[in-house]
């Protein structure tokens, strides 16, 4: 069996797909998008359900194929704020176009979302940083970006935003302000740094990540950049946490696992939803 996948999604594919959404969630209208990374899926059960979508009964929705991503949207409340919650992002290394993983965010910004949070697991490169910590993204390198695969090739949507998109200020600097005053309230030790995006699924070897070092990355992982180009390219407002789950292993001392990763998210999720609970409620 070959199965092609999409290169590209026509707003009409987009909206088909909110459209089902719809008909789950009736007339509620999310403000606010989150994504949750490796291990850190159990946010989503703070939340007010008003409906839980099982991505696969959605179509076109690319299924995550990775344990510790569930799967789900959940569209309700958290912290009073309407949320659309994405548990389970696919990743291009399952197999998926960069339109794939681009399009949930798609089919967010078409159900009013103005405001997209997106959370990961990632590898420290910054050697401050231990298993645990949570990163602020101020900045991302886009390195999957420059090897050619962007989520936005193809046809402009010109409908939802331009060619050429800036990317300048790609993490919302009011929402960097306001998770930062929240962590000094809830005594949230928050770093802060350059997430660098990469295909993988193979980890980084050594060199790899001396390269990154050098780069300016502070924290690396295999998601949210075409996320965020897509949200940024639609003109959503985008927010950025890192759950630190690993010490990249720039000497080639310890050797890194998807277990120890999800690990890590148990330690990860109660203070990332204290921080995020935090920015929700103070959103203007
Ligand atoms: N490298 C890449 N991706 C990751 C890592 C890492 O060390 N940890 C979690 N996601």
């Amino acid at each position: 069996m070959l199965l092609r996948k999409p290169d590209f999604f026509a707003l009409q594919d987009i909206d088909a797909i909110a459209a089902a959404v719809r008909e789950r969630a009736g007339d509620f209208r999310p403000r606010v998008g989150l994504i949750l990374g490796s291990g850190l899926g159990a946010l989503a059960d703070e939340a007010e359900a008003v409906a839980v979508i099982p991505t696969a009964e959605l179509p076109d929705w690319p299924v995550s194929t990775v344990p510790g991503h569930a799967g789900r949207l959940v569209l309700g409340r958290l912290a009073s704020q309407p949320v659309m919650i994405l548990q389970g992002r696919v990743h291009y290394y399952e197999g998926y176009t960069m339109a794939q993983v681009g399009l949930p965010v798609r089919v967010m910004q078409r159900l009013g979302v103005e405001i997209l949070i997106v959370t990961n697991a990632a590898g420290a490169v910054n050697p401050e940083f231990v298993p645990g910590d949570l990163m602020l993204i101020t900045d991302h390198l886009n390195l999957i970006g420059m090897a050619g695969l962007n989520p936005l090739r193809g046809p402009n949507l010109d409908e939802l935003g331009p060619r050429f998109p800036d990317m300048s200020r790609a993490y919302d600097p009011d929402l960097q302000t306001l998770a930062r005053q929240v962590a000094r309230q809830r005594n949230i030790l928050l770093r802060e740094g350059v997430y660098a995006s990469l295909a993988g699924p193979s980890f980084e070897t050594p060199a790899d990540l001396r390269f990154l070092r050098v780069a300016g990355v502070d924290a690396v992982g295999m998601s949210t950049v075409p996320e965020v180009i897509v949200a940024r390219h639609g003109g959503t407002r985008v927010l950025g946490i890192s759950g630190i789950s690993n010490k990249a292993n720039l000497d080639g001392s310890t050797i890194t696992t998807h277990e120890e990763v999800l690990e890590a998210g148990k330690v990860i999720t109660p203070k990332l939803l204290a921080l995020l609970r935090g920015v929700l409620q103070a959103l203007p």
